[in-house]
């Protein structure tokens, strides 16, 4: 189903330990996630990335429901190396949900 942002604001608490967004929003032990959509992968100045996530931008990697959905499902396949501690997400719907979500926070 279509991502449904009231349920992905949910999936975002296993998130939040690293990641916060919306004003005032800090970098933490992982980057500020406005925004995000869009951006080259490893692109928010001031954070610092693992060079496997600065070497995806480099080699093209944007942020977008598809590249989102492929890196939350399996983190460390996606992006080899990444220092992304998450396992991921194990349900489609999940995925949808959260980049909903985080889509209310890009491109505004
Ligand atoms: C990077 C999303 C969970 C730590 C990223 C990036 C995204 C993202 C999109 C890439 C950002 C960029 O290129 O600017 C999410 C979402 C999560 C989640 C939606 C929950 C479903 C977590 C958790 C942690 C974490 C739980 C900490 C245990 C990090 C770190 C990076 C990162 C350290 C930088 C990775 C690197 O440089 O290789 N996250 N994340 N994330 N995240 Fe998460």
């Amino acid at each position: 189903d279509a991502g449904d942002p009231e349920a992905g604001e949910r999936v975002f608490r296993k998130c939040q330990a690293c990641h916060q967004v919306g004003e005032d929003a800090q970098n933490r032990v992982g980057p500020v996630l406005n925004d995000v959509f869009g951006r080259a992968a490893g692109g928010l100045e001031g954070f610092n990335y693992s060079d496997a996530m600065v070497a995806k931008g480099e080699e093209g990697l944007v942020w977008d429901a598809e590249s989102m959905a492929a890196f939350l499902k399996n983190p460390r396949e996606y992006v080899p190396g990444t220092k992304m501690s998450f396992a991921g997400l194990r349900k489609d719907q999940e995925v949808a949900d959260v980049t909903a979500y985080l889509q209310q926070y890009s491109g505004g």
